[in-house]
């Protein structure tokens, strides 16, 4: 068969559709960080702007690694450029147009400011600022995006609490944007920390009425997933990777309908879990029943976009159309939507999904 014919061509366009269906269908995304989202050419001018040398000048140079922990210190420089309350809001208003582009309709996105308040930066000005740019894309595109306060375990939990006790602060005060911080969660190195150094943190955020998750198994046990549950009082899972080594554990979970917001094309160009998508757990965890959802986690460093994603998804695992609109709606069941909220964007999702369905 010549690669022009007939059957080809037929699988090609078949391909295309469903690609370009899935980027059109509107979706949910549960794990992306702000500050992964930023583009090159804003880590460039705040750079120049702050005084901040840059190992190159073509950024997504050092857009490369071979581990999580190289990673992090590609997101760290990044974190760092991000001096001013305007900053922040330009890296939220810039992340929702970039993200809505793709059919992304409502988000929940990790910011974790530890390096900045270690560094004098006061975390009502992060709040306020990112609030501010969220809420002018939302006025431009109707996307809708709210926060999710993430500790940084390289900075040890003492850190972890000051920040939550900060968070407990600003809510009683109803300060500017806090009406959009939805949660607590960690994530950053999981190498040699034990999540349960964090159990204060987590007492003292659910104390103060915050959702709870965190990043576990994208490079640790399923043990660390297990009392990041049991012990930290987590309500979802951020990777949940390696919950699939522990049958007994997935079996629970799948029950109990337990969310686990997983990056597959993260895992392969971040964690190197894997070499290409054909070999990730993702097809497997669904078949167990797991409430695994789809998400990018750092779009803008890794070169995805959630349409991408779907997409990406749908041609290495084999499934439909409507297996990925299964898999929207379950990314609606995990998000902290209100009852209200989530059975409207149900609706929309299914109304889209029925009008946009390839033959
Ligand atoms: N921070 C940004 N992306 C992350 C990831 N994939 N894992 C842990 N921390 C992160
Ligand atoms: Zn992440």
């Amino acid at each position: 068969m010549t690669s022009d014919s007939p059957a080809i061509s037929a699988d090609a366009a078949a391909g295309a559709a469903l690609a370009a269906a899935l980027e059109a269908l509107p979706k949910v995304e549960l794990h992306c960080h702000v500050e992964g989202t930023m583009r090159a050419s804003t880590v460039v001018e705040l750079a120049r702007t702050a005084g901040i040398p840059l190992p190159t000048a073509d950024v997504t140079e050092l857009y490369r690694y071979t581990s999580l922990d190289e990673f992090l210190s590609v997101f760290w420089l990044v974190q760092s450029t991000l001096r001013t309350r305007d900053d922040w809001a330009r890296l939220g208003y810039e992340s929702v147009l970039d993200a809505a582009r793709h059919g992304r309709v409502y988000g929940e996105l990790f910011f974790t400011p530890a390096r900045h308040l270690a560094a004098g930066t006061a975390l009502a000005d992060v709040v306020a600022g990112l609030a501010d740019g969220l809420a002018a894309a939302e006025a431009e595109t109707g996307s809708i995006t709210m926060l999710i306060a993430d500790i940084d375990r390289a900075f040890g939990p003492a850190a972890g609490v000051r920040m939550v006790e900060e968070l407990g602060r600003l809510r009683r005060a109803n300060a500017p944007g806090m009406a959009r911080v939805l949660g607590v969660g960690m994530d950053s190195t999981e190498l040699g920390v034990d999540p349960a150094s964090f159990r204060e943190a987590y007492r003292l955020a659910a104390r103060h009425g915050f959702r709870l998750t965190g990043h576990q198994g994208e490079n640790s046990p399923p043990s660390a997933i297990a009392t990041l549950v049991d012990d930290l009082g987590a309500e979802r899972v951020d990777h949940g990777l390696s919950l699939v080594d522990d049958p007994e554990l997935v079996a629970r979970f799948a029950a109990e309908r337990i969310p686990l917001t997983v990056c597959p094309n993260s895992n392969i160009r971040i964690a190197n879990a894997f070499p290409a998508l054909a070999a990730h757990p993702f097809p497997a965890m669904r078949a167990a029943g797991l409430l695994a959802t789809l998400n990018t986690d750092d779009p803008a460093l890794t070169d995805l976009d959630l349409g991408y994603e779907y997409a990406s998804c749908a041609a290495a695992f084999g499934y439909t159309f409507d297996d990925m609109v299964t898999i929207a709606l379950d990314g609606v069941a995990a998000s902290w939507l209100p009852a209200a909220e989530s059975a409207a964007l149900r609706t929309r999702i299914s109304a889209a999904a029925d009008a946009l369905r390839p033959d």
